[in-house]
């Protein structure tokens, strides 16, 4: 292992004739300062803007640095890979663009989405296995029996100095740049990326961002080898990689700096963060540098920090569930379960106090059996949206309504001990109309 640390697969040379295989048929995306996320961050923060490439991910670049490294009788018999994202389209986009027949390997349960993506970028898609690496394994076996070359998504170094095309841009675009951050998923992208940095200036931070519930390379790092982590769910699908690669970990021990995690609640207010403030879809694994950044979890201060938007591929049925927590957390949806006396007139009162404090009611459900009402009282529960944890403040000062003790321990959880204090003032005022649980 330290020999192979003292001896990385790449070097700036190769990232260097990388980009110029890559050249004109790669996108330089743009690499904006956003003066909002930097004030929300306590950095200097430049997005890069990987989720605005062809295929929707910085993953063309390697796949494209392969193909175009093909001997002519490769070439004429293929290309073979297996992914359920990204590494797909890149492979499949660049290949056919070039005449080379492209074959996909995707575990049978991809959704649809992105298997009609990757057709629609001209591969032949081979559905396959419960997992990656089952259709990893049928990918090796149709490479053997068709006589084609294997494009790995990550443990390859002229893959990994494809990525690293994106590290040559940064000092480009940010002269004045001090750190990185980079999500890791089996390490090429932020091994290219810190091999071009470090080799051209050593005194640039280069952090890497895991998710929490995979944190192969954290792991790699610790043991001194790749070691496989226990398989885990995660929205960042694009850096859900169990187990880091051996051609990748060696460049990551020598050259990054830093590696933090970030759990899923967190990347979900990344993506939200982006997509409002910003005018940018990122999916969770391009999202995870700025949820890096947002919790506070590097030990930059107030650096120039490029992070990478590394991907925009995401589903838009789980954008829509995104959406909802997050707003949810916010406070600006809500839902209150009221207790009230079942008589003519007294939910027409409450709505009415409701719209008096201009919160819009978007779904109720009305029970009298359920929730140990009493006899001759009702219960309500009401989805709200509001303007924010002041609006719902104001609502719940409104006279009459009373908040149970449980509802104000998960209120300090959620929106802090200080909004709960608040509101905790206020509850020896018992004995009004409304009742909140
Ligand atoms: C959007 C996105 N971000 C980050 C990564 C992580 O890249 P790597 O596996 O090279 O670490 C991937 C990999 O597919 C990805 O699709």
């Amino acid at each position: 292992m330290s020999d192979l640390i003292n001896r990385p697969s790449i070097s700036l040379a190769d990232v260097v004739a990388a980009r110029e295989r890559v050249r004109g048929a790669i996108y330089y995306s743009p690499c904006p300062r956003s003066q909002m996320l930097s004030a929300l961050t306590g950095q200097q923060v430049y997005l890069k803007l990987e989720n605005l490439q062809m295929t929707g991910s910085f993953k063309e670049r390697g796949a494209l640095n392969r193909i175009a490294m093909l001997a002519p009788e490769q070439a004429a018999r293929g290309v073979v890979a297996a992914s359920a994202g990204n590494h797909a389209q890149g492979v499949a986009y660049h290949a056919t663009k070039q005449g080379i027949r492209a074959l996909i390997v995707m575990p049978l349960a991809t959704p649809l989405v992105k298997v009609t993506a990757t057709r629609g970028f001209g591969a032949e898609v081979v559905l396959f296995g419960a997992n990656y690496d089952e259709a990893c394994e049928e990918a090796t076996r149709l490479c053997a029996v068709e006589g084609m070359t294997f494009i790995h998504p990550f443990d390859d170094a002229v893959v990994m100095a494809g990525q690293g095309t994106i590290g040559l841009e940064l000092l480009e675009q940010v002269p004045q740049l001090e750190a990185v951050v980079v999500p890791i998923g089996g390490g090429g992208l932020i091994g290219g990326i810190a091999c071009a940095i470090k080799e051209s200036r050593p005194e640039i931070r280069v952090i890497g961002v895991q998710t929490s519930r995979l944190p192969s390379m954290l792991a790699a790092r610790a043991a001194g080898r790749p070691v496989t982590v226990e398989p885990a769910t995660t929205i960042a699908d694009g850096i859900a990689v169990r187990r880091a690669g051996d051609v990748t970990l060696p460049v990551v021990e020598r050259y990054v700096d830093e590696i933090v995690t970030v759990d899923e609640d967190e990347i979900a207010s990344a993506i939200l963060v982006l997509l409002e403030r910003e005018k940018t879809l990122a999916e969770g694994a391009g999202a995870a540098a700025l949820a890096a950044l947002l919790q506070r979890k590097t030990s930059l201060n107030g650096a120039h920090t490029a992070v990478m938007v590394c991907g925009g591929n995401i589903d838009v049925t789980l954008l829509s569930r995104i959406i909802e927590r997050g707003l949810v957390q916010d406070g600006r949806l809500i839902r209150l379960r009221i207790h009230l006396l079942d008589k003519p007139g007294a939910l027409a009162e409450l709505t009415l106090l409701i719209a008096k404090y201009r919160a819009n009611i978007v779904d109720t459900l009305y029970n009298r059996a359920y929730y140990g009402v009493n006899l001759g009282d009702t219960t309500i529960d009401i989805t709200m949206e509001t303007r924010g944890r002041e609006q719902v403040e104001e609502l719940l000062a409104a006279r009459g309504i009373i908040v149970s003790h449980e509802t104000v321990r998960q209120w300090a959880l959620k929106f802090g001990q200080p909004f709960a204090n608040r509101i905790r003032r206020r509850l020896p005022r018992v004995g009004d109309k409304w009742h909140l649980d």
